[in-house]
C-alpha cells in the first residue's frame, strides 16, 4: 500500500519524505487554509519535494470552471493530480481532464455507486472518506471493501485512495482490505510506530544495559 501524506505542511512532508514514507501528498482547501499559504506557491513547493502524485483541489463547482482550474493546477508540475469533488460536474471535469492525460483524484466519495461512476469517468484515484462515515456511526472500512470488490470484479484501473484516516488502526485495516493508497495526517503516520510493549521492553533493556555497564561507542 502506498502512503500519501494528507497535509500542506511542507516541513512535515520533508521529515517523512526523508524516511521514505511519502509516496505522494493530498491537500484540500481546508489544509491549504491551515497552512496559511498561497495554494499555487505551496503546491509548487510540495511538488519540488515529492516525486509521487500531489493532489491539488479545485474550488469551482461547474464543470467548465473546474476544468479551467484543473488545467492551471496541472501546469504547476507533472506530478499534480487534480482533485475534483464527486458531483455530476466533477465527473464531467474528471473525464475531460483524464482525456487530456492529466491525473485526477475524485474526492468526497461516500458510496460504492459514487466510486463506480468515478471509475467509469476514468478517475486515476477515488477517495472514499472513512473517518467522516465513522463519525456518523457508519463503517467507512466497509466502503473500502465494497469498492475493492467492485473494481476487482470488473478490472477498473482506478486506484482506491483511502482518505479521512483518523487512526493508526485505519492504516492497517486499509492495508488488509487492499486499498492501493492511504492518505493520513503526519501525526497518524507517527502513531503507527508506537506500541506500549515496545516502550516497556526498551525501558527494561536500557535498565539492564546500565547495570551491565554496556557501552558500544
Ligand atoms: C484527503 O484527500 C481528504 O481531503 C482528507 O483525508 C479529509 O480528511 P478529514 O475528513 O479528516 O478532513
Amino acid at each position: 500500500m502506498k502512503f500519501f501524506v494528507d497535509t500542506a505542511d511542507v516541513d512535515a512532508i520533508r521529515e517523512l519524505h526523508a524516511l521514505g514514507m511519502v509516496d505522494g501528498v493530498t491537500t484540500n482547501p481546508s489544509l491549504i487554509m491551515k497552512s496559511g499559504r498561497d495554494i499555487l506557491e505551496v503546491t509548487r513547493e510540495i511538488c519540488d519535494l515529492v516525486e509521487g502524485p500531489v493532489s491539488a483541489e479545485v474550488v469551482a463547482t461547474e464543470a467548465e470552471a473546474m476544468i479551467a482550474e484543473g488545467r492551471k493546477l496541472a501546469a504547476i508540475a507533472d506530478n499534480i493530480a487534480v482533485k475534483v469533488p464527486l458531483t455530476w460536474d466533477g465527473l464531467k471535469a474528471c473525464k475531460a481532464l483524464t482525456d487530456e492525460g492529466k491525473m485526477v483524484n475524485v474526492t468526497l466519495c461516500f458510496s460504492a455507486n459514487q466510486a463506480l461512476l468515478a471509475a467509469k469517468a476514468g478517475a486515476t484515484f477515488i477517495s472514499p472518506f472513512i473517518g467522516r462515515l465513522d463519525d456518523l456511526n457508519l463503517d467507512g472500512l466497509d466502503l473500502i471493501e465494497d469498492i475493492r470488490t467492485i473494481y476487482d470484479t470488473y478490472g477498473f484501473d482506478t486506484q482506491i485512495l483511502a482518505a479521512s484516516i483518523r487512526s493508526a488502526n485505519h492504516m492497517s485495516d486499509c492495508a488488509k482490505l487492499g486499498a492501493d493508497v492511504a492518505t493520513a495526517p503526519p501525526a497518524v503516520i507517527h502513531k503507527m510506530a508506537e506500541h506500549v510493549l515496545t516502550d516497556k521492553g526498551l525501558a527494561a533493556f536500557l535498565e539492564d544495559a546500565a547495570k551491565a555497564g554496556i557501552k558500544i561507542v
